[in-house]
Formats: C-alpha cells, sequence, structure tokens
C-alpha cells in the first residue's frame, strides 16, 4: 500500500516561529499614522496588547512558541500532510501533489493557529475583553474558541452578507460562548453611518474592522483589546509552523525540496504560513516557484497598485504598505467570504515587490468545479477559500503533464467547507455566476488612495 499521510508525533512539534521580516531582501515600510509619519508602538497599544506589539515590529528570526500555547495547539497539530494520490491519477500527471491540511482543527480552518497565541498574549497581558471582525466565520470562530481557553470575553462583527449565508458559524461561535454581531450594526457611530449611506449594504471586512476597533478603544479602562485574524506579520508570525511542519514531511516523503507552492490569500495568513519558511530557502538561492490566488472579483494582488491604505473603511487603522484596491473598496458578493479583502498583508505585498512570489486570479466557477473534482477524488470536502488554492494547483499539475515533468506540488489546504454547503447547492444547480471585476471599478475603487501618502 502507498502512503497517502505523513504525520508528526506532539514531540517533533515546532519550538518556534519563523519571522521573514529576518530575511526578506528589502524590509517593509513602516506603517503610518493620520500625520504621515511612522507610528510608534505605544500608539499601537490603544488597539493592541504590548507583548504582540513586540513581535509585530520584531526583526528576529526565530520567536519562541510558548509552552501553554503549544499544549493548546497540540489538540490538533502537528496537521498531516497528504499526497494527493486519487487526483493525481485522475488529472494523469507526472507531477506528486502534496497538502497540509489545516481543516482537522476544531473550528475547522488555519486560523486557530493565530488565535490561540493572541488569546495567549492578551490573556498574559490583563486583558478581559476582545473585540473582533469576521468574513466567512472562520476567524470569528477560531477566535471563540481560543477565547474559552482564557475566560476572555470575545464581541465578533461579521460581515452581513455572511452572517445571512452562514448560520451554523455564528452558532459555532455562541457555543464556544461569543457574541456575533451583524456588520454593519447600530452598536457603533461606524456603523451607524455606513447603513445611513447604504441601509442594504452586504457590508465587508473594511467596515466590520472599523466596527471592532471602534468598540475596543472606547473602552477606556484599557482592558478591552482588539484582534485581527490576518494581514499583520504577527499573524503571518504564528501561521508560519504550517511550512515549518511541512518541510519535516516533506523529508518524511522522501521530497528533498517543493518546486511549486500555493495558497489562497484573503488577508495573506495561509500562503504566509505554509510558504514562508520556503522563501527562507528561495532568498538562500533554491527555485521554487511561490503562487498566492485570490479571485478575480477582488484582484487586490493582480490588479491594485501597491500603496499605502488604511486596513478599514472608517480609517482607524494606521496606513500600511499594501496593494489595495482602496479601502472603501465593497466586493462582489463571492461564496469565499475570507478572500473578500481590499488588501493584501505588507509582508506579502513586499514579497511580490521584491519578486520572490508569483500571484493569480482565478474565477469563482473554475474554483468550484476544482472543489467537486477534489471532493470526488480526495473526498475531503473544502471551503470556498480553499478550493482557489486547489484549482491552481490542478492547473500547475496539469502543466507538468504537459511539460513531462514530475514536479512537487505542495498547497495548503486551508479549511473543510462543512459549513460552506449553500455555496456548493447555487453551484451544483447551476445558479452560480463568475463577478470579474470591471477595470472602470478598480479605477474607481482605487482613487482614494490619491490624497494618501506615497511609499
Ligand atoms: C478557509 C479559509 N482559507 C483562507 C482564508 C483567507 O484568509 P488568509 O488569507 O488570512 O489565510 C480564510 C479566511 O477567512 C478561510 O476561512
Amino acid at each position: 500500500m502507498e502512503q497517502t499521510k505523513y504525520t508528526l508525533t506532539e514531540k517533533e512539534l515546532p519550538r518556534q516561529w519563523y519571522n521573514l521580516s529576518a530575511d526578506l531582501p528589502n524590509p517593509v515600510p513602516p506603517p503610518l499614522g493620520p500625520d504621515g509619519k511612522p507610528v510608534s508602538p505605544e500608539m499601537l497599544s490603544k488597539i493592541f496588547p504590548m507583548n504582540l506589539i513586540e513581535q509585530e515590529v520584531s526583526t528576529e528570526r526565530w520567536i519562541d512558541i510558548p509552552e501553554k500555547v503549544l499544549e493548546i495547539l497540540s489538540l490538533w497539530r502537528p496537521s498531516p500532510l497528504y499526497r494527493a494520490r486519487r487526483l493525481e491519477e485522475y488529472l494523469k500527471t507526472p507531477a506528486k501533489i502534496y497538502y497540509k491540511h489545516e481543516g482537522v482543527s476544531p473550528p475547522g480552518s488555519h486560523k486557530p493557529n493565530t488565535a490561540v497565541p493572541q488569546a495567549y498574549y492578551n490573556s498574559e497581558f490583563g486583558i478581559k475583553k476582545i473585540t473582533t471582525e469576521t468574513g466567512a466565520g472562520q476567524w470569528g470562530s477560531a477566535l471563540s474558541f481560543a477565547c474559552t481557553f482564557f475566560g476572555i470575553d470575545l464581541k465578533v462583527f461579521m460581515v452581513r452578507i455572511s452572517f445571512d449565508q452562514k448560520p451554523f458559524r455564528r452558532l459555532m461561535m455562541q457555543t464556544w460562548g461569543a457574541e456575533c454581531i451583524p456588520s454593519p450594526s447600530n452598536l457603533t457611530e461606524s456603523g451607524k453611518k455606513f447603513l445611513s449611506e447604504d441601509p442594504d449594504t452586504p457590508g465587508s471586512l473594511g467596515m466590520a474592522i472599523s466596527e471592532a476597533i471602534e468598540m475596543a478603544i472606547s473602552d477606556k479602562t484599557g482592558k478591552t483589546k482588539y484582534s485581527l485574524g490576518s494581514v499583520l506579520n504577527h499573524v503571518m508570525l504564528h501561521q508560519t509552523i504550517i511550512g515549518l511542519e511541512a518541510k519535516k514531511q516533506l523529508k518524511l516523503a522522501g521530497e528533498k525540496k517543493a518546486d511549486v507552492i500555493i495558497g489562497c490569500a484573503g488577508g495573506g495568513s495561509n500562503f504566509a504560513g505554509l510558504s514562508f519558511p520556503f522563501l527562507a530557502d528561495k532568498i538562500a538561492g533554491d527555485e521554487i516557484v511561490v503562487i498566492p490566488v485570490e479571485p478575480t472579483s477582488c484582484p487586490t494582488m493582480t490588479k491594485a497598485p501597491y500603496s499605502y491604505d488604511f486596513g478599514d473603511t472608517a480609517q482607524k487603522t494606521p496606513l500600511l504598505p499594501m496593494y489595495t484596491l482602496g479601502h472603501a473598496f465593497v466586493p462582489p458578493p463571492i461564496h469565499a467570504g475570507g478572500l473578500r479583502y481590499h488588501g493584501m498583508a505588507p509582508l506579502v505585498s513586499q514579497a511580490i515587490v521584491d519578486g520572490l512570489i508569483k500571484p493569480k486570479a482565478l474565477d469563482q466557477l473554475d474554483c468550484y468545479k476544482a472543489a467537486v473534482t477534489w471532493a470526488r477524488t480526495e473526498g475531503f470536502i473544502p471551503a470556498p477559500e480553499t478550493s482557489h488554492a486547489i484549482a491552481a494547483s490542478i492547473e500547475e499539475a496539469n502543466k507538468a503533464r504537459e511539460e513531462g515533468k514530475e514536479k512537487v506540488i505542495l498547497f495548503n489546504w486551508s479549511g473543510h467547507g462543512l459549513m460552506d454547503l449553500t455555496g456548493y447547492e447555487s453551484y451544483l444547480s447551476g445558479k452560480l455566476v463568475n463577478y470579474p471585476l470591471p477595470d472602470e471599478k478598480i479605477k474607481e475603487s482605487i482613487s482614494v488612495l490619491q490624497s494618501l501618502p506615497k511609499i
């Protein structure tokens, strides 16, 4: 029998996270305040606890993972590395397709890899309440799960369209003890303003972030902080446990290296988590093609400019250097809610600028087709976000067949789709459509960048 899964024991869990900031050829430009000057850690401390801010600005290559965090991560980590042998056979490709299965965590995605350390560091800092936003509900449910271990009270602003499309994610959050509020809401000034501008807005991650930050900073006791599930440097850092495990597992599978590495990218964290430890090797000279994949309806990396921009619609965050469609952009209602974000993580953006990675955009229908092919060959039903990485991996495997090359393809299976079956229902009944973003719309949405500082 040929081996399908490559597993590590709990003793083999990585003990440190990898920080790409230590090795990037060019440093990421600093975040700026409203005055156009770099923000100090003290300014960020209104929103985040200082121990996480230290990680945010760190350029140390390796950062220790606290024992308490490892104990909780070991509920599902090390996650298995699989070889997709049935899909390879179906595609008749000489390529070997490996995937890191992040759907085995209790909430069902990679998001708890950072939710657990974020809850831990907040708790160590004496924080009793956290606010956050969520798109598809994966992040909200991951943080709800993590907060239960530390007795932290959590409020989650969930993008309205996902709140309506995905009631089961809301129930997961409630089961883990969090409160889930559809955004925009009437609970914050920003929410009221968004609703007065468009009472029927589907919402966006940018709006939900504004509401969550406003609620956190309006608690004058300082005991409420805000938490973000992607985009920021410390989130990318926490996710590198994925790639560090995958490196050990590829060795177990007898591979010297990966030729192609793929991850879907919303804010960039699951992609970064798998790929950054391999980018260290690429910077050192290895030949690896690294591909972040996004939807054509939200083409941040493939069509938007690299610019300073706010992380949220109401302009409450510092200005971050990123590929961005503009902070007021409201993406079309695709089912991959976690990929509907206007910007891209500064570290991932810098890797694009430095020519280390090659982004790609795919249509929703092609991704669902790939997801169904996957479910009918490999069995697991992927999240709509994950289907972007699957579709890109299938494209690469087909290319390997045409070129007659035995490539090693590795991708991040970022989460299962068992709470996202309404999207499958639309696809299977032929109701799903593509939403490629017209150039005119992009021009209009990036016009807000003109008045902001230049990189
Ligand atoms: C399953 C899954 N994959 C990918 C993403 C995209 O987020 P990120 O780019 O931060 O990994 C999300 C976001 O919610 C998600 O739920």
